[in-house]
């Protein structure tokens, strides 16, 4: 397709052909040949005058008690140019609408699904084309920047190479995306083999843990983890194991549409007891789906489990929907596995992506990984803000 057909298919987009007003709605027929259903009362909702609000900084004064549920418009016009105009009743309230952040929020079936972002799935295929990047590209170019915050967003892992394996590096570099999350184990924790420290983090023991969304026990569990590698072991052993966990949940759809529907409906119990400072508590369903039911975020762990709280009823199916839970999220076939290097930087989205490690060898314990984590909204606003640089510089 030429540039120039491009521009036209896009122009057609945005243009209105014809509208037409139909009781407490409007049509709004494309040149494209899309149908829009505006309600009047949305339409009303959105009006971003100077009066009803601030559309620079999406603050709004406007309240929909004010009007009616059923309002009405006096007048709607529109020109060949790029805007819907219409007078309200009763008072005269003006709204001017510009036709392509219409069609933007058109809200039928088919512009809601075109917009559903849809995240590339994976198993342990992923290892042959790995979502990464060099460090070098990401501090000094901004398309790479881009590209790795995409790579989170699609894949919700991704790994930046060539970072200098030394104290400091981590934080400068989680910092250039947010502020970093204080956790029970402070703002930065050493993932050493330390025996003591293993009371506080199984992450500090040698044990085998198999894979898990990070403090599941909180509300907020944290958003975009890094792990950064100091020192690996010579042996192979301690190596780090990610699962995709939104794969997992649509094998499970497929192949047992009821345990699938058992684990977002009802909830799991999790709790973080540690010396008299911290009792953790919190229940949540495995998936987290949209009212398009469509992932939003899963939280598995059988680091911290509480007592299963739960009607009768539901106790055996849950366990047997639990169960094959856990057999496909230990299942090899859907086990990335790498063993991380020093000047290996990780980042992966715990609302999506399970973390685990293979075993540590008694004689081996040179393993130091360093781990921290920032909210997932700064990653979100920062590839938002960037798409929308890198589309303005055409
Ligand atoms: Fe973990
Ligand atoms: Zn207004």
């Amino acid at each position: 397709m030429s540039h120039s057909r491009l521009a036209i298919d896009l122009d057609q987009e945005y243009q209105i052909s014809k509208v037409q007003q139909d009781q407490r709605k409007l049509f709004v027929y494309w040149v494209d040949g899309h149908r829009s259903t505006f309600h009047y009362i949305w339409l009303r909702d959105n009006c971003y005058c100077s009066v009803c609000g601030d559309p620079k900084h999406g603050e709004k004064r406007f309240r929909i008690v004010d009007i009616p549920l059923d309002i009405e418009p006096l007048s709607v016009s529109w020109d060949s140019g790029n805007t819907l105009e219409i007078l309200w009743e009763p008072d005269g309230h003006k709204s001017i609408y510009n036709t392509q952040w219409l069609r933007q929020h058109c809200y039928s079936t088919t512009e809601r699904e075109h917009r559903q972002h849809r995240p590339i799935l994976w198993d342990n295929q992923i290892v042959t084309s790995l979502p990464q990047i060099s460090y070098e590209e990401v501090r000094t170019g901004n398309a790479s920047r881009l590209q790795l915050l995409e790579h989170l967003r699609d894949y919700g892992i991704c790994f930046v190479r060539n970072v200098l394996p030394q104290k400091g590096e981590l934080e400068s570099f989680a910092q250039s995306f947010g502020p970093l999350l204080e956790t029970n184990y402070g703002r930065v924790f050493e993932i050493v083999v330390d025996p003591e420290e293993s009371q506080k983090s199984v992450a500090n023991s040698q044990i085998n843990l198999i894979p898990h969304t990070d403090d599941a026990y909180q509300y907020a569990p944290p958003g975009i983890i890094f792990f950064h590698c100091l020192m690996a072991n010579n042996d192979g052993s301690g190596q780090s194991t990610f699962v995709d966990g939104f794969q997992i949940a649509e094998v499970l759809r497929q192949e047992d549409r009821e345990a699938f529907d058992l684990l977002c409906r009802y909830e799991v119990s999790f709790q973080k007891h540690y010396s008299d400072r911290i009792d953790m508590q919190f229940s949540s369903p495995v998936f987290c789906l949209d009212s398009g039911g469509h992932l939003k975020e899963v939280r598995i762990s059988n680091l911290f489990p509480a007592p299963l709280d739960l009607p009768e009823a539901i106790v055996e199916p849950f366990y047997a929907a639990y169960r094959k839970l856990m057999q496909l999220y230990t299942d090899p076939r859907y086990f990335l596995k790498q063993g991380l290097q020093p000047g290996d930087l990780v980042m992966f989205d715990n609302h999506r992506v399970l973390h685990g490690r293979t075993a540590i060898g008694i004689q081996n314990q040179r393993r130091h990984l360093r781990y921290c984590s920032v909210d997932r909204d700064y990653f979100y606003s920062q590839r938002r803000l960037m798409e929308q640089n890198l589309s303005f510089q055409g």
